[in-house]
């Protein structure tokens, strides 16, 4: 007897079996059924390729995700095929042909170098490092001519979605197909629903989530539906600090410029909880020392009257480790002396964070916000300058330039990448006494 899969395509999932090629980008409007139908994508061709050792993997950007949004559509679909069995622990699926899917998160796609790969489904790549595919995935591929699905919806221009949709409408040699279908198209969700969801979105919002606007996103932003998704998962709230952890600092040090300094905790999960956010210009590093001192001060006490930081309340902050950009080292011409000697001397030491790329930074970042939450008060002018951090863009020009705009998003969005690139988790148990004794020695001692 047969056995039947539980899963009837739509007409325009079933358009996208039929008629998708080699490399293939679906953009779709949210719940179209973009995951199930590449989860069904990959059990058939499992079932149909007759290679042998068949390997797949499915990608979500964190492995969390794939497990949640795909493993139990692997078992619902591929489970009554007699003979399948699904490996819980290693989120592999194994058909009786021998064919193996295997779900997991960019995050762990390094550990798959070295093998290949027969397809390949990338679901939401727009919160991918674009390096996962470049230098990852597409290798896997080379010698058994493997497939690759890109399912997503829109996240504004500058992602791996994007890249590969204009990749697939570039194509001349029959290699990619692409197709969109927006929520006015498709008619799977009830007017009714989108008709109330477009009420409690604005319309930028709207046109990206349900008719696959890559224009609706701040023009070149970097971070803006990062920050989004943020705050509708509920993680840019009143965010209390919690005061068993260290609060760290980063700084991206202005000279005669601004500087901007994230106070942020980061949880035993890996989560990390941004509870302040300071920005000034035209003030030496004495003032931002005293900035510091006084937050540590604590909770509740009113900020000190008569002095040039009046306004700065005691938050209880037991300091942790403090980053700066690795170029303050450099001795300054008239002073002979680094910003980082003059910081120890003000009781700061920095942690320098490495000299990575500007992309390879903002990519750390991308990476880290969707793992991060925010106090919406007390780092509301962070946040503000994250979401319009943005690229160059030339009069004229249809691409963005190269690079970002430099200007008072850069301090905050520059001070968040080196928090991304810099810190490191202590790894002895002792690191909470010794921070604890590091600011006393800093605030209090001295
Ligand atoms: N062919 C189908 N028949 C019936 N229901 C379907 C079909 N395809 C998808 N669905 C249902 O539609 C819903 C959305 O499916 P899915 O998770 O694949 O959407 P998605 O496009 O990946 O959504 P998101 O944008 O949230 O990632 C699920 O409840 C799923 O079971
Ligand atoms: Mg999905």
């Amino acid at each position: 007897m047969p056995h039947v899969i539980p899963y009837s395509p739509r007409p325009l999932q079933w358009q996208f079996h039929e008629e998708r090629k080699r490399f293939c980008v679906l953009l779709c409007h949210r719940r179209f059924g973009k995951t199930v139908a590449a989860v069904n994508d990959l059990i058939r061709q499992a079932l149909i390729s007759g290679r042998e050792d068949w390997r797949a993997a499915y990608a979500a950007p964190f492995q969390g995700q794939a497990k949640a949004v795909a493993w139990d559509y692997c078992k619902r679909f591929a489970g009554v095929i007699p003979g399948s069995r699904f490996l819980e622990s290693e989120l592999v699926c194994i058909l009786p042909t021998g064919g193996r899917i295997r779900l997991l998160g960019t995050e762990n796609a390094p550990a798959l170098r070295g093998l290949y790969l027969d397809d390949l489904v990338l679901d939401e790549p727009a919160d991918m490092p674009r390096q996962v595919w470049t230098q990852v995935f597409r290798p896997m591929l080379a010698d058994r001519l493997g497939r690759a699905l890109f399912c997503g919806t829109p996240q504004g221009t500058d992602n791996l979605l994007y890249d590969v949709w204009q990749q697939a409408g570039a194509d001349t040699e029959g290699l990619w197909s692409r197709f969109r279908f927006p929520a006015s198209q498709t008619g799977y969700l009830p007017q009714s629903e989108l008709a109330a969801a477009r009420l409690s979105m604005d319309e930028a919002e709207y046109q990206q989530e349900f008719e696959c606007s890559f224009a609706a996103a701040v023009r070149g932003s970097y971070y803006a539906p990062l920050m989004d998704t943020a705050d509708r998962e509920g993680r840019i709230i009143p965010l209390p600090h919690a005061p068993e952890l260290p609060v760290h600092t980063a700084w991206d040090l202005g000279m005669d410029d601004a500087t901007s300094i994230w106070f942020f905790q980061v949880e035993p999960s890996g989560h990390w909880r941004f509870v302040d956010y300071y920005e000034a210009s035209g003030e030496g590093l004495a003032h931002y020392a005293h900035v510091l001192a006084q937050k540590a001060r604590p909770a509740g006490q009113p900020a000190l009257e008569g002095t040039s930081e009046g306004g700065i309340a005691g938050r209880g902050f037991t300091y942790g480790t403090h980053l700066a950009p690795h170029d303050i080292r450099v001795r300054e011409l008239g002073t002979g002396q680094s910003r980082w000697e003059s910081a120890a001397q003000l009781g700061i030491r920095f942690t320098l964070a490495p000299a990575l790329s500007l992309a390879d930074g903002i990519d750390a970042v991308r990476r880290r916000l969707p793992r991060c939450w925010f106090d919406a008060s007390f780092c509301a002018a962070g946040i503000k300058a994250l979401r319009a951090y943005r690229r160059q863009w030339r009069p004229g020009q249809q691409a963005a330039g190269s690079g970002p705009l430099h200007d008072w998003t850069s301090h905050a969005a520059d001070a968040l990448r080196y928090a991304a690139t810099g810190f490191r988790p202590p790894q002895d148990t002792q690191g909470g006494q010794r921070r604890a004794k590091t600011h006393y020695d800093v605030f209090g001692g001295s």
